[in-house]
């Protein structure tokens, strides 16, 4: 396999120091860095400093008749296999959401026909701004990974979130997006369960959460990029069906549970799910009149079926590989644990939501499995998502991750 190569946009801020680092970490893996340096980006490290680490020529202005016969501005857009804007200042970000192309820079990233990876980091008034927010969801919409930066003190003085990611968070990211998107689970059916549930109480009320279903929708996409038919079953999120998918949409958890057994047989299962552990004993036909009787109503529950706990116990049609999530506040691994061996599944993906991960961006988890706990960083929701497929899609290779499926 030939060597990886990455386009590399140092933007002017003072994180941009840490862009050295980031160069000398990719060599260590044996991925190499060509750098472009803005107008800006040469105030904080010097054209120098980059080729020296890089081993590469420095690319800094637009119109250099030199370059320009060495190395065309189209050419160089496209030479490397990912394109990383690392700081990427608010201002930088501002001109990629409107195709501007007065720099170097800002020709790259409107000329590149290849992935491109934003790393923010600014002031976090300016991060928290409604015009780089509204760019950071332009970029998105665009097909842009952007990073979510740091929380923390800032060279300026102030505390909040606008500090550059770390450098093996922003490593981490890269390999993810440079891997080679192999077909392993062509001929594979993988069923997914994802959103929250709607457990009606009368026409107008509901029981539900706060899942925004991005992770199983991730997931469902990710696998099928490895080549698997996938299935993926759906409570009510706003979300646009992933490109391949099958999206079965439903409401409540005995509505999930139904399209999830007419699904089977499947290979793979994974419940993402937040599914309500309890519903209304009874839904209304009309709406109720709660107030005005003289006494706060009560509601009597319900248990839910446990989806994940029915598909893992089936003696037929048993899927060879389940995954659950165990989403947990505080002792994750522990609970986790508990949750692999109570629910009956293969493998737990343990995921910390005591911060602000449902409806968020980025999950940090650790993959339990018969064999272990495998710890991953903190990792933006498309990351975590291509990594359990690549997980998924070594386990049914028989890899020499050693992951081994169910017996039978
Ligand atoms: N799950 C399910 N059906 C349910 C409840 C949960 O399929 N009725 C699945 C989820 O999709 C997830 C796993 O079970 O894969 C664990 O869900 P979680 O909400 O963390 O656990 P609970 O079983 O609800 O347990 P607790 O609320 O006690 O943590």
């Amino acid at each position: 396999m030939s060597a990886k190569r990455i386009l590399l946009v140092i933007g002017g801020g003072i994180a941009a120091y840490k862009s050295l680092e980031l160069i000398r970490e990719l060599g260590r893996r044996g991925i190499g860095t060509r750098a472009i340096l803005t107008k800006a980006g040469t105030e904080f490290v010097t054209p120098l400093s980059v080729a020296a680490l890089s081993g590469e020529k420095v690319y800094t202005e637009l119109f250099s008749l030199t370059d320009e016969t060495e190395m065309g501005h189209i050419e160089l857009s496209r030479s490397a296999d990912l394109l990383v804007v690392c700081p990427a200042t608010a201002d930088l970000m501002a001109k990629a959401v409107h195709g501007h192309a007065n720099d170097l820079a800002s020709t790259a990233l409107l000329a590149t026909d290849k992935p491109v990876l934003m790393v923010p980091a600014m002031n976090v008034r300016m991060w928290q701004h409604a015009a780089t927010q509204r760019n950071i969801a332009q970029l998105r919409a665009d097909g842009v990974t952007v990073m979510e930066p740091d929380v923390g003190p800032m060279a300026c003085g102030e505390f909040g979130p606008g500090r550059l990611p770390e450098v093996s968070r922003i490593v981490a990211e890269i390999e993810a997006m440079l891997r080679p998107r192999s077909k392993r689970l062509t001929g594979r059916h993988a069923l997914i369960t994802a959103g929250p549930t709607r457990e009606p109480l009368d026409p107008v009320r509901y029981i539900s959460n706060h899942s925004s279903g991005k992770q199983g929708y991730g997931i469902a996409a990710a696998l099928a990029a490895e080549g698997a038919r996938v299935t993926l079953v759906s409570g009510p999120v706003s979300l646009p069906a992933p490109e391949g998918v099958d999206l079965i949409k439903v409401e409540t958890a005995r509505e999930m549970l139904k399209a999830c057994e007419e699904a089977l047989p499947v290979d793979i299962f994974v419940s993402v799910a937040a599914v309500a552990d309890w519903r209304p004993v009874k839904a209304a036909d009309k709406k109720l009149k709660l107030k005005g009787e003289g006494k706060t109503p009560t509601i009597e529950l319900a248990e839910n079926p446990d989806i994940l706990r029915t598909i893992s116990h089936k003696k037929k049609k048993r899927p060879a590989l389940v995954i659950g999530f165990a989403a947990e506040t505080h002792d994750v691994e522990r609970h986790a644990q508990e949750k692999l061996a109570r629910k009956g599944c293969d493998w737990i993906v343990a995921n910390d939501v005591s911060g602000d991960v449902m409806g968020g961006l980025e999950n940090e988890i650790a993959l339990i499995t018969r064999d272990g706990i495998d710890r991953w960083p903190r990792l933006p929701k498309d990351a975590v998502s291509t990594r359990l497929a690549e997980k998924i899609a070594e386990a049914f290779a028989g890899d020499e991750d050693g992951l081994s499926l169910a017996a039978e």
